[in-house]
């Protein structure tokens, strides 16, 4: 057995389900898949570096590449990952091993719980989004008709493995938009100085060779459609120990969350920190042609989040410090559209119940709170404090 890095369990309901496990380099997954006998890899075809050194380290019975994008995050898509594992022979003892961001892992992960009423899926997430988010708690599904990840299941991967070295390719804004999800963890429970860590080492740029520009330098395109190789600088990977405990203190974060309230019934709302205005953000950047990362619609909605906080006397003067840490981060704080743009969106969020949204409020960093307002309220009280109506 290799010297896997730290692992930790997610329990539910006092049995243990699923695992996160931190380690260095790809191969060493080949400890996680010690006596399988049916391994199907469903990868993002970017990320076809990482499927290759598995398929060297394990026996694969069968590898499927996907051309990843939201317009094919689809049940079409499934279905056909559905087909292709009746086509290639998988049992209900296969195990399909998702390679990829959260739109692959979604999607692999969903296709395995349906083929053959449920077949096991573990995860090897190639983004920082992934790791510290998308790829760890269960939620798999895809978009339908106009509406984001509509159909889907809850159902916990048996591993999702957080590989340091995947990190290494991925382009600077990816990696800034990931980013975004491991600092609004430490917002919502912060142990060690986690926040105040992130915050520091994004500030140096003193992260991994996933930051290849100098600072100040413009961002790299995110939607890059080369296939991305690891980065032998050594230089580049001054800190990427101090990266991979904070990427897995994060998950550990999200794991605990997830254990205690699987199904978002309470607490797992919390990890939906900005995400309300985010997502609303998200929709008139789509309507608009403009080109706006998730993590970066979180970080403004998390900034707008820490605005309506003060406003509504939970904090103070957390929305200035929230947007100074953000600005030396590296993350963007100030949303381009009106606050009266968003209102339709905001009201329209799935989380949404009997008019009122469930806003995930701050008192300050690593104490949050759940308050149902309806968008009405939540706009009068951030115009209140906004001089100009722009967010
Ligand atoms: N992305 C938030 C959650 O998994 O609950």
């Amino acid at each position: 057995m290799q010297d896997m890095g730290k692992s930790i369990d997610i329990i539910i309901g006092g049995k243990v389900v699923g695992r996160v496990v931190g380690g260095s380099r790809v191969g060493e997954v080949a400890a996680l898949l010690e006596g399988e006998q049916e391994v199907f890899v469903v990868y993002d075809r970017q990320a076809v570096w990482v499927a290759e050194a598995v398929g060297r380290a394990v026996a694969v019975r069968g590898s499927l590449a996907l051309t990843v994008s939201e317009a094919a995050k689809s049940m079409d898509t499934v279905l056909s990952i559905c087909r292709w594992l009746l086509e290639s022979g998988a049992s209900r003892k296969a195990l399909v091993v998702a390679i990829g961001g959260g739109i692959t892992t979604d999607m692999a992960g969903f296709a395995a719980s349906i083929y053959k009423r449920g077949i096991r899926y573990a995860n090897l997430p190639t983004t920082l989004l992934a790791q510290v988010d998308a790829a760890v708690g269960g939620k798999t599904g895809v978009n339908f008709d106009a509406y984001k990840n509509m159909l889907g299941v809850i159902v916990q991967p048996v591993f999702t493995f957080l590989c340091a070295e995947v990190l290494r390719t991925l382009p600077r804004r990816d990696f800034l938009s990931g980013a975004a999800e491991l600092v609004k963890t430490f917002l919502i429970e912060d142990h060690d100085g986690h926040y105040a860590r992130s915050v520091r080492l994004l500030a140096a740029r003193d992260v991994p060779g996933c930051f290849p520009l100098a600072p100040g330098a413009p961002s790299s395109p995110s939607a890059d459609t080369a296939e991305r190789v690891p980065s032998t600088d050594s230089d580049q990977h001054v800190d990427e120990k101090e990266w991979q405990e904070l990427v897995f203190a994060a998950a550990a974060v999200k794991a605990g969350v997830v254990g205690r309230d699987p199904f978002e019934r309470g607490e797992r709302r919390k990890l939906n920190l900005g995400h309300t205005f985010a997502h609303a953000i998200e929709h008139e950047a789509r309507l608009r042609g403009d080109d706006i990362t998730h993590g970066e619609a979180v970080a403004m909605g998390i900034n707008l989040a820490a605005r309506l906080s003060d406003g509504l006397g939970l904090a103070q003067g957390l929305a200035g410090r929230l947007m100074r840490d953000f600005a030396a981060a590296g993350l963007p704080v100030a949303c381009p559209y009106p606050l009266e743009t968003l209102a339709g969106a905001m009201g329209r969020d799935k989380k949404a119940e009997g008019g009122r949204v469930h806003f995930v409020l701050l008192r300050g960093v690593g104490d949050v709170v759940i308050i149902d307002l309806t968008v009405e309220e939540a706009l009068r009280t951030l115009q209140g404090g906004a001089a100009d109506k722009r967010l």
